[in-house]
Formats: C-alpha cells, sequence, structure tokens
C-alpha cells in the first residue's frame, strides 16, 4: 500500500481559505498557519488548486507562468516554507498541472499569436475556418485572433487558448514545468481536463445538440483515440520513479478503457469521475431546465460501478469540490437536517474504498451561497450560463433559481474560521461574499462541540486510517434497488465493516438479519434503534 491510499486529501482553494495580508484573497501564508488544523483532519496530503501566475480569468485555471507563484498568494519562498511546514507534519502538497490550456497572457500565446511563422507559430491549435464546437463555458470554442489574422481553439474560455499536444516541444515544455515542482519536492499531481489534449486528425462539425447551432466540444475531443500515447510519455517523464501520486479529472473516460488509464498498466493512480456528481444532470437539456431529481438507486450504481471498476486499481472518493454545489444541498432531499446529511455523507466518504478527498467546509457541512443578485457572482461560467438563460427567455427569478443551486461559487465562498468580522477569513473586502451563517457555522464552535460535523470527520478518519479492512477490504454494495438506504459491506477475510445509511427523512425498517453479529462503531445518531431514523447513517463492525 502507498502512503496516499491510507489516508485523505484535503483540498484546498487558496483564494478562499486564510488571507494573511488584508487583501481580501487568501494565501499561502494563511495555508501555513492552519496546517495542524488540518493534520487534525488526519489528511496525509493537500491538494492546492492553482496558485501560479494567472489573470484570474478562470481563477486560476488560467495559468500565464508554470513555474511562478502568483505575488496575490505569495512568494516562492512561501511556497518553499509550506512544502517544508507540511512535511514537518507529515503532509505532503499537491500541485495543480493545467495543461490542456494556458492563458492567453502567457509568453508563449503572446508569441504563438505574433505572426504565422514566429518559433511558437505551432505551440496552439490554429485554423482558417472555424467549425460548429461550442466550448465549455458557451459559445463557439473559436475566437479570431486579429493580429495572425486566424481563429484559434479555446475548450473552455476565450482566455483559455488550447496548446497543441501534437507538436514535442509543446510537450516538453509542460514536462519540465511539472518537473520544477517535482524538484522542488511535491507529493503529487491532480490533473486538470486532461482528457481534452488530443485532437481529432481531422476537425469536422459535430452534430448540433441545441438551438445556438453547436455542438458540445466535449462530446467530440474527450479521450480522442491516441491520447494514451502522450500520456505514457508524460507519465515517463514526470511520474516514473517518484514517490508521488496522480489523480486526473476523467470526464470521458469509459469504464471498459479504465484499465488502461489507472493501475499497474495505466497511466495515472487515480481518476476522478464524474457520474455520481453529474446524476443530476444526465438528462441532456440545458443546465437552468434542469432538475437535481434522480432515484438514489441510480446514485448508488454510479458509486458502485466505479467501486467495481477499480478493484485492482484505486478510486479517489469524493463529493465535493471547487466546481460543485455544496453535497448537503445536492444529495438528500430537501427537508433534511443539513447536520445530519453532512456527517452521513462523511460516513460514506471515509468508508467506501479509496482515498477520501475532503474539500475545505465540506467538514463543517457547509451549504450553498445564497447570493439574491447575478452581480455577487465571480464565477465565470456561472455569468455565462445566467446570461444565456436569460437569452433563452428566463426571467432573473428563474434564471437566479438555478444558479443559486449549481452555481461553482456555492463551493468558493470564503472558509469560516470564527465569529469575527468576515468569518476570520480576511480583515480586508473578501474577494466573494462570506455565507451569512458563518457565525453558527464555524471552526471555532465546532472545535468546542464534541458533537460537531467537524469532530464526526476527525473521528471518522481516525476510525479509517487504523483500520485495513477500511483502508483495502473489498466491497460489496447490498440492496442495490432499495431506493430509500445505501447499504454496503467493507470485508477482508473474516472481518466486516458495514454502512447503512437513510437517505428519507422519514423512519425506515432495517432490512432483516443483516445486523446479525454486528456492533455499531459509529453513527450520526448517538443511541442505537432496530430501525433507521431520518438521515441516519451507521458504521457496523462484525
Ligand atoms: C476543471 C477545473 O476544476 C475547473 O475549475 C476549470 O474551470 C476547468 N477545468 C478549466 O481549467
Amino acid at each position: 500500500m502507498n502512503w496516499w491510499q491510507k489516508k485523505s486529501v484535503y483540498q484546498i482553494y487558496p483564494k478562499s481559505f486564510l488571507d494573511t495580508a488584508g487583501n481580501g484573497t487568501g494565501d499561502l501564508r494563511g495555508v501555513i498557519k492552519k496546517l495542524d488544523y488540518i493534520k487534525s483532519l488526519g489528511a496525509g496530503a493537500i491538494w492546492l488548486t492553482p496558485i501560479y501566475d494567472s489573470p484570474q480569468v478562470d481563477n486560476g485555471y488560467d495559468i500565464a507562468d508554470y513555474t511562478s507563484i502568483d505575488p496575490r498568494f505569495g512568494t516562492m519562498a512561501d511556497f518553499d516554507e509550506l512544502i517544508s511546514e507540511a512535511k514537518a507534519r507529515d503532509i505532503k502538497i499537491v500541485m495543480d498541472l493545467v495543461f490542456n490550456h494556458t492563458s492567453d497572457r502567457h509568453a508563449w500565446f503572446k508569441e504563438s499569436k505574433s505572426s504565422r511563422n514566429n518559433p511558437k507559430a505551432d505551440w496552439y491549435i490554429w485554423r482558417d475556418e472555424k467549425t460548429n464546437w461550442r466550448s465549455i463555458f458557451g459559445g463557439s470554442a473559436w475566437e479570431w485572433c486579429e493580429e495572425r489574422q486566424q481563429y484559434y481553439l479555446h475548450t473552455f474560455a476565450t482566455a483559455q487558448p488550447d496548446l497543441n499536444w501534437a507538436n514535442p516541444e509543446v510537450r516538453q515544455a509542460l514536462y519540465d514545468a511539472a518537473n520544477f515542482w517535482n524538484k522542488r519536492g511535491v507529493g503529487g499531481f491532480r490533473i486538470d481536463a486532461i482528457v481534452y489534449i488530443k485532437k481529432p486528425s481531422e476537425f469536422k462539425d459535430g452534430i448540433v445538440d441545441s438551438d445556438d447551432g453547436l455542438s458540445s466540444i466535449h462530446n467530440i475531443i474527450a479521450a480522442t483515440d491516441g491520447i494514451l500515447d502522450y500520456l505514457r510519455e508524460f507519465k515517463e517523464k514526470v511520474f516514473d520513479g517518484r514517490d508521488i501520486f496522480t489523480v486526473a479529472e476523467a470526464n470521458g473516460v469509459k469504464p471498459e478503457n479504465l484499465s488502461e488509464w489507472v493501475g499497474d498498466n495505466g497511466v495515472f493512480d487515480m481518476l476522478f469521475e464524474f457520474s455520481h456528481v453529474n446524476i443530476m444532470f444526465s438528462n441532456g437539456v440545458e443546465i437552468w431546465h434542469r432538475s437535481n431529481l434522480y432515484k438514489l438507486s441510480e446514485w448508488k450504481k454510479a458509486l458502485s460501478d466505479s467501486q467495481n471498476a477499480t478493484r485492482e486499481s484505486w478510486y479517489p472518493i469524493y463529493f465535493e469540490n471547487h466546481d460543485r454545489p455544496r453535497s448537503v444541498n445536492t444529495f438528500f432531499p430537501a427537508g433534511s437536517d443539513k447536520i445530519l446529511a453532512a456527517k452521513a455523507l462523511a460516513t460514506i466518504l471515509f468508508t467506501l474504498r479509496g482515498t477520501p478527498f475532503i474539500y475545505q467546509g465540506e467538514e463543517l457541512g457547509f451549504e450553498n451561497a445564497k447570493f439574491n443578485s447575478i452581480d455577487d457572482y465571480d464565477d465565470i461560467s456561472t455569468r455565462g450560463n445566467y446570461d444565456l438563460a436569460r437569452a433563452d427567455g428566463l426571467s432573473d427569478k428563474q434564471a437566479m433559481k438555478f444558479v443559486q443551486k449549481f452555481s461553482r461559487d456555492n463551493a468558493r465562498t470564503p472558509m469560516q474560521w470564527d465569529t469575527s468580522k468576515n468569518a476570520g477569513f480576511t480583515s480586508g473586502k473578501a474577494w466573494l461574499p462570506v455565507h451569512d451563517d458563518f457565525t453558527a457555522c464555524n471552526v471555532e464552535i465546532q472545535e468546542k462541540n464534541p458533537d460537531s460535523v467537524l469532530n464526526f470527520y476527525r473521528k471518522l478518519s481516525k476510525l479509517r486510517n487504523s483500520s485495513d479492512v477500511l483502508i483495502s477490504g473489498e466491497y460489496e454494495e447490498l440492496y442495490p434497488e432499495n431506493e430509500e438506504l445505501y447499504i454496503f459491506t467493507r470485508k477482508s477475510g473474516d472481518k466486516k465493516f458495514m454502512t447503512i445509511v437513510n437517505f428519507t427523512t422519514h423512519e425506515v425498517e432495517m432490512p432483516a438479519q443483516i445486523l446479525k453479529g454486528g456492533k455499531k462503531v459509529m453513527g450520526n445518531y448517538s443511541d442505537e434503534k432496530n430501525y433507521l431514523r431520518a438521515t441516519e447513517a451507521t458504521i457496523y463492525e462484525f
């Protein structure tokens, strides 16, 4: 077993974590300050979303220099101190590699766009004609460049031009950038949007899939044949022979191809899958017409499929990250008690097979932001979708309804440390408003309460980190068709754990006999009944 299989990973969105400079934006010194807090959660690694120099059009996922630290987050000396202070606590720092695209302010792009025959002319994807591809953030995936008199391709925002991985010089420059961080002692990489790096050999229009006459770029370029040749080279030049882990975003990798992507014969250690978090989006309509209705059995199947597909490899378990609404508002029915719900999800997070990824604030049971005006939202994709929805005929009220439910800013509001001004996040003006529940929900209050969500996370983490069965035991789902309960076991030899979660807001009967010989080890209700109460989650040991 590797170190990263035995502990959890804590994801930090540095911009919203802790501001020590008073400028309203979190920074690396803020992360250093809170290392003991992260240690108290039992985490073995911290994944930092991008901290490189960036115009912040997409909050750092638009990188202007891969081997720098954005001054708003601190200096390289702060970063080195973070690595060594974290190491002293047995925590590794994991960097986010955003290699599908750069910022349009990157020196490489500035040179590439300057003429058709400069040395970097072929570092991005340039065409005389555009196709009908729609970018992931909406609108055409092609942008006209006056200077060069050509279009360039951008899978995401116009300010995020796609790199040309077909050019070996580009690939080498990216490997050099990653190895710069390897030399500084990072513990691994989270790899962004990697399924899009290889484009099809011919650029053809796709099938029009909505009123704008465009065709989703995702369906055209995700996991293009031959992508694994690039990824094998990437692995050989950057990951092989190092004590690090890799976890890549894998929207679009088919389960039957998984063995080529992860595990002993794969290119990465883990893949973030999307099926269980995108389940409410499966009806294919525009985001503003979507509901979050789905059957529990479908959600359980998504998780079980992933668990089963990674029996020979490893799985990153997650319910939240910086791109998703908060999990307590997403996976439980309206009317559920939010504290019980946060603990119930945590119970699943720590007892499935794989490495638990905790997203900042999840360990406190944070809820979605409640901004009433689109002007309070910062996220480029939220604002883009709001405009598209309005153009599609929705009123401000209707459009705000989906924004409040699905915006990525739901997860990006500042960390809530205490009851002081701005929840102790900043002494200045927070770059995104602090959630107005901060006086009731913050670290200081939860530290003191033995029954808090935070202390529940700590207990769960101790339980998992000290149990071989919970770390490596086999997963089996029971009663997959049950629409009220999620029940699964983890087994190794004659030892077994069972997790039972009631996803309803009412009492549910316990399926007969399953608890015979079992003893309750933890749960979000302190006592025990022979039925399950609303949102009850319990772990039994056999
Ligand atoms: C996935 C990242 O998680 C998201 O925040 C970003 O907008 C896109 N990739 C583009 O880099």
